[in-house]
């Protein structure tokens, strides 16, 4: 059985589980627990089994409705055990070797070890601090505001599971309680697929995407993928946990990823500007992610091919460097060459109708063939460059935010709409002359238009767009030390 139809049994098992326990269908729940978090209607559940964790000295306690979820390694900062009788979890803690140990050796070794580590906490500090705003000083446009600083960090338990496991995902119980250890804090986002909340996490904020009830495909897919599929990438928005729980007899389905305060790409540019620097950044960093995605890595520690299949500005987040990381894999195609296997899912979604690619609008896609989605990953990112640079200033000139065929369709175009403008009238998004006449700009643009070729197999790929970028940014790189030199 492959990893992925393992993982599937398995999930399908665990929260079919928990469906069962918070629907209260015909599953025979003989055990009853002690409950003690945030979702615990009554001071006592009814489950299978009952579980004690502990995530950094926070206490969790209920029940489970399989062993399978029991499973958690052996980390510093995180105590679990599962019990199999009546109340059994009521008076569990953490054990003397856990707990009463370290304190000991800690007040033995006392005052020397407690100033030494403040002095190392100092200098790791003082050197990530240092390192963090770098990436803004070396890029600085003057569009980009908001604090310096990379990828929110959340602290080292993510560090300590990294290596662990063979998707990116934290153990399912971990996950489990660190998600009701959030609170939330206000609504960034709202829409078809439900809503976007910043929380806090041990102080940190994080995003919760709480998944409207009928776009459940959507968040089973993003769990399985982001359990499955080692994708700890900075162009890859980055995954927290996943968890299912019962509000008011009601299922509610939350994803847990890191926070990005500038929001959607979308958003961003609604305001905000680029110089062509910028641009090119923006540019560069998506195409990382998609290469990313779309590239299966035979090792150990490899991944099969993903294809997004809903790439737009909306499903891309702005991050505080300049660069931008892809979310939303509720739609996403698993591709593994090497094992002769394509997984489509049995998603109802459909992509967004105004980033269909022509062949998704006449139905002439090959379903059965994987290059045939990445292909339309392309035509979509196509037009999300040409959303970046209508935002890009050269020689002063800017235009105004507007989504992509703004001039063809109407807002929530139909599909035969689109299909008439992109299938029938075979049109393109119109570039301005501005573009033309700038280096980074005009290459860009060439590079539009081959993602826009109306049969797919003629349209670059993602690694040929990001060969083309990454040279772009070289020589950009090259011609400013040169400036610096001749000045
Ligand atoms: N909107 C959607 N997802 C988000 C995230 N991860 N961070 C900030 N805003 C978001």
């Amino acid at each position: 059985m492959k990893a992925s139809e393992m993982f599937a049994a398995l999930f399908v098992l665990v929260y079919s589980g928990s469906y069962a326990t918070l629907a209260g269908e015909g599953k025979k729940e003989d055990l009853e627990c002690t409950c003690e978090n945030s979702y615990c209607v009554n001071d006592t559940c009814w489950g299978q089994i009952c579980y004690y964790t502990s995530v950094h000295e926070r206490i969790d306690r209920g029940c489970l409705s399989s062993s399978e979820q029991c499973y958690v390694p052996v980390v510093p900062g995180v105590y679990s055990k599962c019990c199999f009788t009546h109340l059994c979890n009521a008076n569990l803690s953490m054990p003397e070797t856990t707990v009463g140990k370290p304190i000991k050796l800690i007040l033995l070794v006392g005052v020397p070890l407690l100033v030494l580590s403040m002095a190392v906490c100092g200098l790791v500090y003082w050197l990530r601090t240092k390192r963090q705003h770098r990436p803004l000083v070396e890029h600085e446009t003057s569009m980009l505001k908001g604090p310096c600083g990379g990828d929110p960090t959340y602290g080292d338990i993510f560090d300590e599971y990294c290596t662990s496991g063979s998707g990116t995902g934290l153990p399912y119980l971990v996950q489990r309680t660190m998600a009701r250890q959030i609170s939330l804090a206000h609504c960034v986002g709202k829409g078809r697929y439900g809503e976007v909340w910043r929380g806090t996490w041990m102080g940190e904020s994080v995003a919760v995407k709480i998944f409207s009830s009928r776009d459940e495909q959507s968040w089973f897919r993003e769990t399985e993928i982001y359990n499955t599929v080692q994708l700890r990438h900075e162009n890859i928005l980055g995954f927290i946990a996943s968890d299912m729980t019962s509000k008011n007899s009601s299922t509610q389905l939350w994803l847990v990823t890191h926070f990005h305060e500038l929001g959607s790409l979308y958003d961003f540019l609604q305001d905000s500007t680029l110089d062509p620097e910028g641009c090119l950044r923006m540019c560069l960093s998506i195409t990382s992610g998609l290469v990313h995605l779309h590239t299966e890595i035979l090792s150990t520690q490899g991944k099969p091919a993903i294809a997004h299949r809903d790439l737009k500005s909306r499903n891309i987040l702005v991050k505080r460097n300049g660069q931008c990381c892809i979310a939303d894999l509720g739609l996403a195609v698993i591709h593994s060459q090497s094992n002769d296997y394509l997984d489509v899912g049995n998603n109802p979604r459909v992509g967004t109708k105004r980033y269909m690619a022509p062949e998704v609008l006449d139905e002439s896609i090959r379903v059965d063939v994987f290059e045939s989605y990445k292909q339309t990953d392309i035509w979509a990112l196509g037009l999300v460059m040409w959303e970046i640079t209508r935002r890009t200033n050269v020689n002063g000139i800017v235009e105004e935010y507007r989504p992509p065929f703004f001039d063809v369709v109407p807002s929530d175009p139909s599909f035969e709409e689109m299909k008439k403008v992109v299938c029938v009238d075979q049109q393109r998004p119109s570039l301005h002359n501005r573009l033309h006449s700038h280096p980074i700009l005009s290459t860009i643009v060439k590079i539009k238009k081959e993602c826009w070729f109306q049969s797919p197999s003629a349209r670059l790929t993602a690694l040929r767009v990001r060969k083309t970028l990454s040279k772009l940014d070289q020589d950009h790189d090259y011609d400013i030390d040169k400036l610096k030199l001749d000045l």
